[in-house]
Order: structure tokens, then sequence, then C-alpha cells
């Protein structure tokens, strides 16, 4: 497995790989992985020749007061992890090979991004979009593989490829759980003890959202409040949103007719979680 931490060198095996005919199929990650990042891997294992993965945290996509210093990091477990998985490159570039002192462009999706997170996360899509499209001409994948539970990021990077043109195919892999249902996250890691059933709640909350939805209840408004009110039983919990969206465009909607996207994101404790569903009525 090789790892690579400049972009000439990523470029150049990326360049060999393609003129030998080779399909890339790339996982872009901030590291600290567990079984849903392996999961993506093994998918691309099996939809490319040659499987690259980036392990990044990227300063752009967080604020201000967002946790860039103290996200999780573990290069050493993440190398053997996919050394494992048999991964054939590593991308692992430093803050200053993707930020030189003069950098000064940014790709913004504009409309996609001002619902959901990126009405609480200002600036965190542009940092998303922006570091993809490098990480995408560095590595120059066929396939990418994005996780369904960052669901409005995965229709961010989709919109961005179909206006960008880029000739790369996005897959969005459905969310790996916990087999309580917990959402896996690099994040889970801030969840205490005491807050792990409390983190339970969101998945919960989903599940009754859509048993309401099945029985008949078609009005986002009477939903949300009974999905808050479930959450809000349980201690250390702070509802940021729930969303009743469209699957494509992110618009709430104003009756569940159609399958919809259940969207939210809850603060236990520390832990800013978030987690999504398709519903259908
Ligand atoms: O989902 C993530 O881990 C990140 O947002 C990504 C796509 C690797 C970009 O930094």
């Amino acid at each position: 497995m090789e790892i690579i931490k400049e972009i000439s060198e990523m470029k150049k095996i990326s360049n060999f790989w393609k003129s030998k005919g080779y399909k890339i199929s790339f996982v872009p990650t901030m590291g600290f992985l567990h079984a849903a990042h392996l999961a993506l891997v093994k998918k691309a294992r099996e939809l490319g020749n040659k499987v690259v993965v980036s392990i990044f945290v990227n300063p752009l996509q967080f604020g201000p007061t967002e946790d860039f210093k103290e996200y999780p990091r573990d290069l050493e477990r993440d190398l053997k992890l996919l050394r494992e998985e048999k991964v054939d490159a590593v991308f692992v570039p430093t803050v200053e090979e993707m930020y030189p002192p003069d950098f000064q462009t940014y790709v913004e999706v504009t409309k996609l991004t001002q619902g959901l997170c990126g009405a609480y996360r200002i600036g965190h899509f542009k940092g998303v979009a922006t570091v993809v499209l490098k990480l995408f001409n560095i590595v120059k994948p066929d396939i990418a593989i994005f996780g369904e539970k960052d669901y409005q990021q995965l229709q961010v990077i989709k919109q961005m490829v179909k206006d960008l043109n880029l000739d790369i195919e996005i897959i969005g892999y459905p969310t790996v759980r916990e087999k309580d249902g917990l959402a896996m996250s690099s994040r889970n890691i801030y969840i205490s003890k005491e807050e792990r059933n409390s983190a339970l709640s969101l998945y919960k909350s989903l599940l009754m959202a859509q048993k309401l939805v099945k029985e008949g209840i078609k009005d986002p408004r009477i939903l949300k409040k009974e999905m808050e009110n479930f959450i809000h039983t349980h201690p250390f919990t702070k509802v940021q949103y729930i969303e009743f969206v469209d699957p494509e465009t992110l618009e709430p909607v104003e009756v569940i007719q159609k399958p919809v996207i259940c969207a939210l994101a809850v603060y236990v404790g520390k832990a800013r979680l978030i987690d999504n569903m398709l519903i259908s009525p």
C-alpha cells in the first residue's frame, strides 16, 4: 500500500494507473476510521481496479467554534485497517500541502446548502466542496463513494459534479449502524457512557416518524413536534433541527405525499450528531 503525502506524487501514480486503463475508485475521509468507512472501501474495491483513500482533516469545513483541533485522529490505526482492506494508495496530505499561503479559490454550491446543516454550519459545505474538488483533481477517480449518513453532503457533491461537468460517478452508500441503531460516526467518540442511550433517540425518533407516517400523519409540523418531544425525554439532548425535505432539492415539504428525507441534528452532551431516513407514505 502506497502512503502518499505530496500532491505531485499522488497525481503521478493516478496518471500512471489511468494510462494503464485502470478504473480508480476513491473514498475521501477525515480518518479515525470505523466500520462504515471500511464498508465504503469494500464497495470501492468491488467497483474499481485501484482503490485510493484520502485521510485529511479539512480545516476549511470547520467553523471557528467547531472541533477541528479536537477532531479524533489515529493515523497508525487507520493505515493498519486500510492495509487489511488491501487499499492501493492512501493520500495523506498536510494542511500546508492542500492550502498553501496564497490559496484563494473556493467552490460554492449555493442552493442545496441553504437548509439543514448548512443553515447552522455557515461555510461548512463551501469547505467540503472545495476540498472534494481538489481531491478529485489530485486523485482523478472514475468513481467516488460517500456515506448517506451525510445526506446533504452527498447531494452537494452530486450537484457540484453535475454543474462542473466532472467525469466522476458519485455513489451513495447506505448508513452503517451499530447493532442498536446508532449511525456510525467518528464523532461518536465524544459520547460518554451516560449519554449513549440518549444518542439512540435520533434513530428511534426516525423510526417513530416512519411509523406515524404509515399510520396516516402527513403533516411534518406534527411529526417534528412528536419527534422533538420524544428526543427531549432523553437527558443531555438538545434538538438543533428536524426537517422533512425533498430527497433531491432538499426543500422542506408541506405535506408528505411521496418519499421524503427526514433529517435531524441533535446535540447529545457536546457531541453534535446527525442522522436521516427515507420515509415513504
Ligand atoms: O465526510 C467527510 O469525511 C468529509 O466531509 C470529506 C468528504 C472527507 C471532506 O473533507
